[in-house]
């Protein structure tokens, strides 16, 4: 098969979304590798979930740096030595700076637990069910300078359910992130994703999706 995407994955925490991308990348036929994971801490699971799937994985601390300029520095060279081609963050808690968007243009994803533009942020969550909303899911971006601000590529839609706490969301939420990060990589990897101002495109189409929701359901 064709040369594939290579990835470079940036994480903080569990690392159930780069593992989900992991499960994908085993797949014969799936366009990108992962080339490189790096965490900002050294606890980070994301890290020992690299390592048993035998890819690099890299531990570069923040807290070893004078600034997010100089972080961003020595993530950009491990990114640039790992010969990396798109800029995954998967719960990656750190703000990033000019010097790592610069690195990169277009080419650093994000996903974020709600519907972006509502709820950008952090404990995003707890403010989804503390405003009332019916409904939240989770947002695929371009980053940009703003923080949660660049171009959407694809989202998913859960339903807020009565008695549901932040932790019981943010599952449900969960279990969508990784169907949909792995499904932008791969369209990313295929070539199919144009960026005009905000709007995405895919090319060729893919299948739009034609079923709206109500919440509560009209019944009962
Ligand atoms: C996910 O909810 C992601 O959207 C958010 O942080 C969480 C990371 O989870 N930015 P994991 O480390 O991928 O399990």
């Amino acid at each position: 098969m064709a040369k594939r995407l290579r990835l470079g994955v940036l994480a903080s925490g569990g690392g159930t979304n780069l593992q989900a991308i992991i499960d994908r990348c085993q797949e014969s036929n799936f366009p990108a590798e992962i080339a490189v994971v790096i965490a900002n801490n050294p606890g980070a699971g994301a890290l020992e979930r690299a390592r048993q799937a035998g890819i690099p994985a890299r531990c570069i601390n923040h807290r070893d740096f004078a600034g997010r300029e100089e972080f961003d520095t020595a993530l950009v060279a491990a990114l640039q030595e790992a010969g990396v081609e798109l800029v995954v963050l998967a719960g990656f808690m750190r703000i990033i700076t000019s010097v790592l968007l610069e690195a990169f243009p277009l080419k650093i994803i994000n996903i974020h637990p709600a519907l972006l533009p509502a709820f950008p942020g952090l404990h995003v969550q707890q403010q989804a069910i503390d405003y009332g909303a019916r409904f939240s899911g989770c947002t695929v971006h371009f980053v940009d300078g703003g923080v949660d601000t660049g171009p959407i590529i694809i989202q998913a839609v859960v339903p807020i359910l009565p008695g549901d706490t932040a932790d019981i969301l943010a599952g449900r939420i969960l279990i969508q992130e990784h169907q949909i990060y792995p499904r932008a990589i791969q369209l990313l990897a295929e070539g199919r994703v144009r960026v005009a101002g905000r709007t995405v495109t895919i090319e060729p189409p893919a299948v739009p999706t034609a079923t709206s929701l109500i919440n509560p359901a009209l019944l009962g």
